[in-house]
């Protein structure tokens, strides 16, 4: 596996971000107004001597911010509203430079268990809305599948999984210019097990592990049950995690993995530029870490093209690559996976020691989807309809949420982390807001050491009705303490 970052990767990024910054300050300062066009991509082409398809790049980031609007054979407007979207949140975390023991789960099975119910408004769900997903046509292809079985199959399906299926997904690595051979890849019951499997093939009971600040829950209660230590990192809420933190704690605590999410990071949205990704690789490579990279988001980029992961860089093996369709096509099926590097025979054999193989009948009719179903023309409907969804979402909490409130704008998935005023205590208002029929996930579920009292994770998958509306109406008047 490797991939040399080019200049193409990494200097368009940083000029469309720079325009699209240019242009949103012109909006919050009033200088472009709800209604005024944009200026064309040919004007700002010739004026700033850039290439279309970087202005077109800063037109649709800043489209997913909620700012503008195209309209067909026209052009690019300013929304309504869109001056009173919060600012983006700027600061790294800082956690305490320590390795601790982990006993989140309580909290989160706490939180999670009442919030499990489709009566409740979703905006603590770690889904969005099934209805985004092609059951129908996904259905054909089960029945399909599990009508022509070869019975032979419960055989040649068992771990390390489907031929076909782990083929397709080889050829997805293939698409993103990334060399993932088939007999490195391990099916799994979604990705949370690849990642529970990756856990064990690199630690023992008593090892430290690097985390985010914030972190994806389950990280850490996998952590919590294996008896293993969390090292909390900063983490800043556009980049990722801090390489220097991150080099620090390396050096000081000895850990014996990371665990991270370099695409769109759960809670924070985060989006590691490459080069910072090949830098990662490299720093680890130095110290002989075993990186699990947690990508179960990337598909859901609202960008030109899917980012790639840090194992896009891996030379040595030892990025243990995760991930699932479980986000982008299905969630009920489980179905996931891990392409472990060097580390693939042991994840393959933890797999036929716990739960075996995954679901033969559903793992081919996965595979056959993902051969003639339309994976990509679904992908590219979904990622439409959860860009227009942050623009909407992050203008309402501007419009009902408290002034000092901050909130990321993620370049893909569909969670926006929201930072309130100093004081809000999040795990109140979590429990005042169920007991009006709505879900948030307050932040300390998000971290070992119990932090970010004053955030909130907020579920934007799902489209805006009536009732969604009234709900965040409401959840800004929780915040506010009124
Ligand atoms: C960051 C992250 N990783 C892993 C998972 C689990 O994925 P799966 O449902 O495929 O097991 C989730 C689900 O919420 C997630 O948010």
């Amino acid at each position: 596996m490797s991939r040399e970052v080019t200049e193409a990767d990494s200097l368009p990024m940083k000029r469309y971000q720079a325009l699209a910054d240019d242009v949103e300050a012109s909006i919050r300062t009033g200088v472009l107004k709800p209604g005024d066009k944009l200026p064309s991509v040919r004007h700002i082409t010739a004026s700033r001597g850039l290439s279309p398809s970087t202005v077109f790049q800063a037109y649709y980031q800043l489209e997913a911010r909620g700012l503008v609007r195209a309209r067909e054979r026209s052009g690019y407007y300013v929304l309504g509203g869109a001056r009173r979207i919060p600012p983006e949140l700027e600061s790294p975390s800082n956690p305490a430079d320590a390795s601790i023991p982990v006993d989140v789960s309580e909290l989160v099975f706490e939180i999670l268990e009442a919030s499990m119910t489709r009566d409740v408004v979703p905006f603590g769900s770690a889904f969005p809305s099934p209805l985004l997903f092609p059951i129908t046509s996904l259905g054909r292809f089960m029945a399909s599948s599990a009508q022509s079985l070869d019975p032979w199959s419960t055989v040649d399906d068992l771990s390390p999984g489907n031929a076909e299926l782990r083929r397709q997904i080889a050829l997805r690595y293939l698409a993103e210019g990334m060399q993932v051979r088939t007999d490195e890849i391990v099916i799994t019951n979604g990705a949370l097990e690849a990642l529970n499997l990756c856990l064990s093939a690199v630690t023992r009971p008593g090892d430290a592990v690097v985390v985010e600040a914030p972190t994806f829950y389950a990280a850490l209660q996998a952590l919590e049950r294996n008896g293993l230590k969390a090292i909390e990192v900063p983490t800043h809420p556009r980049e990722g995690i801090d390489l220097d933190a991150l080099e620090h704690a390396i050096v000081r605590h000895k850990p014996k993995a990371c665990w991270l999410m370099t695409n769109f990071q759960n809670p924070l949205g985060s989006l590691m530029p490459l080069q910072k990704k090949q830098a990662l690789v490299d720093l680890l490579a130095r110290h002989e870490l075993p990186l699990i990279e947690d990508d179960v988001y990337a598909e859901l980029y609202f960008g030109a093209q899917r980012p790639a992961p840090a194992k896009a860089f891996d030379r040595n093996g030892l990025v243990l690559h995760c991930s699932s369709f479980s986000k982008c096509l299905t969630p009920g099926y489980r179905i996931g996976w891990a392409a472990p590097g060097r580390f693939a025979k042991t994840v393959a054999r933890e797999k036929l020691m716990t739960t075996l193989a995954t679901s033969a009948p559903v793992q081919i009719g996965l595979a056959n989807y993902l051969e003639r179903g339309g994976f990509d023309k679904h992908l590219r409907k979904l990622r439409r309809a959860l860009a227009e969804q942050q623009g909407l979402f992050a203008q309402a909490i501007g419009h009902y949420f408290p002034s000092g409130t901050r909130a990321t704008r993620p370049a893909g998935g569909y969670f926006m982390w929201v930072e309130l005023p100093e004081g809000v205590d999040t795990l109140r208002v979590h429990r005042h807001a169920l007991s009006l029929g709505i879900s948030v996930a307050p932040g300390p579920i998000f971290s070992a050491s119990r932090s970010f009292e004053n955030c909130l994770r907020l579920n934007y998958g799902h489209a805006r009705d009536e009732r969604s509306e009234q709900a965040l109406q409401t959840l800004g008047r929780l915040v506010s303490g009124s």
